[in-house]
């Protein structure tokens, strides 16, 4: 039977969102329906409402979420009702050129659900991110689901995006290993994020870089070992101050900003990487000198969702914070109701949180 529940979505291009009836259909085959328990606030649901991404409105928003399969669908086995479960972007296919190549995080022929769940009239909403989970339930691919052990919903559930992205660019992409000196520019929840993999992976000089002297307090709680302000000074200077007079070995830029980008290239030892996982906006742009690109060796690569394989590393990083290794409580500044997103919204606007969570 379909059900009609509470949920948040934008109607349409830079409107505030709104707690509707959205009526969500049985899982079909392949399918799982979640029963949210936690959802967090992105910028990619800012993004989506104020026209950032696409034109399919209405989004139904929401996509850093944990909750618990209710109902899974005809020849779903990974799954089964009762799991704990974080959510991810995308189903990915197993088949194609970026699955083979075991990098599936590059793998555009996902197996999302379809686009069922709808408004009482009938009108169809577009899930954030395939996900759509600002709502009491959702419908997702089982392929969504990841199972982890029992754990605050609130904290856990912010692997299924920002975290994670963060982790994964330090650990992932950056391939950080025990000694590395380590550079992050942008401590919001990516770049502490990035800052706390680099702690567990072994790093030990990890340098936070901010404009904000209360962000940079914050990154020493996941690790940091020394803070720049970069409103004060010459952060590339100053980073290899801290590191010999060479650069990081690995650079993380969590902003997506010109001159961050620019710190990023420059902040990093011969041979270095620097992992880009700050998302720019297409009409910004930055001029390299071509000696530099050559001449500085190593590598500059993006990360996408923190190249992560979620069967892997959310249960991994689930039981690291159950170890006490890997502060993910940390990271929710405020639990709060599916009402108040468009205050959380301007919350982030003002960098006054790491993350606000929707608890259901
Ligand atoms: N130099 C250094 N830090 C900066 C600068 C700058 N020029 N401008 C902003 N910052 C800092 C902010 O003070 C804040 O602490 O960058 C941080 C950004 O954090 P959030 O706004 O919380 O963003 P977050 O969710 O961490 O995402 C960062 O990664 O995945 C992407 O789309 C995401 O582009 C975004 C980035
Ligand atoms: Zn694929
Ligand atoms: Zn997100």
């Amino acid at each position: 039977m379909p059900q009609t529940v509470k949920g948040v979505i934008s109607r349409s291009k830079g409107a505030d969102v709104e707690v509707v009836d959205v009526v969500v259909p049985d899982p079909g085959p392949g399918e799982a329906v979640v029963t949210i328990k936690t959802c967090g606030v992105c910028h990619t649901d800012l993004h989506y409402r104020e026209g950032g991404i696409n034109d399919d409105y209405p989004f139904l928003l929401g996509h850093e979420a944990a909750g618990y399969v209710e109902a899974v669908g005809e020849g779903v086995t990974d799954v089964a009702p009762g799991d704990f479960v974080i959510l991810n972007w995308r189903a990915v296919c197993g088949q194609c050129r970026a699955c083979a190549k075991g990098k599936p995080w590059y793998c555009f022929n996902t197996h999302n659900a379809t686009q069922r769940m709808t408004l009482t009239d009938g009108t169809e909403l577009t899930p954030a991110l395939g996900i759509g989970a600002f709502i009491e339930k959702t419908l997702v691919a089982a392929g969504q689901c990841t199972k982890v052990p029992e754990a605050d919903a609130a904290a856990v559930g912010l692997l299924g995006c920002g975290v994670m992205a963060g982790f994964g660019a330090a650990v992932n992409t950056g391939g950080v290993t025990r000694g590395d000196s380590v550079a992050v520019i942008g401590c919001g929840g990516v770049g502490n994020a990035a800052i706390a993999g680099a702690k567990v992976a072994g790093a030990t000089t990890i340098i936070a870089v901010d404009v904000n002297d209360a962000k940079l307090e914050q990154a020493k709680h996941f690790g940091a070992t020394h803070t720049v302000n970069s409103t004060q000074g010459d952060a590339v200077e100053a980073i290899r101050g801290l590191t010999g007079g060479n650069g990081a070995d690995v650079v993380v830029e969590a902003v997506g900003r010109p001159e961050t980008y620019e710190q990023a290239f420059y902040a990093r030892d011969l041979a270095g990487t620097v992992v880009l996982v700050g998302v720019p906006t297409p009409d910004q742009q930055v001029t390299l000198p071509m000696i530099d690109i050559f001449g500085r060796g190593g590598s500059l690569k993006s990360s996408w969702y923190g190249d992560c394989l979620p069967s892997r590393d959310f249960p991994m990083l689930v039981d690291l914070y159950k170890q006490g290794r890997f502060d993910l409580a940390a990271f929710v500044t405020e639990r709060i109701g599916l009402g108040d997103i468009e205050a959380a919204f301007d919350k982030m606007h003002a960098g006054e949180v790491l993350r606000s969570v929707v608890e259901l």
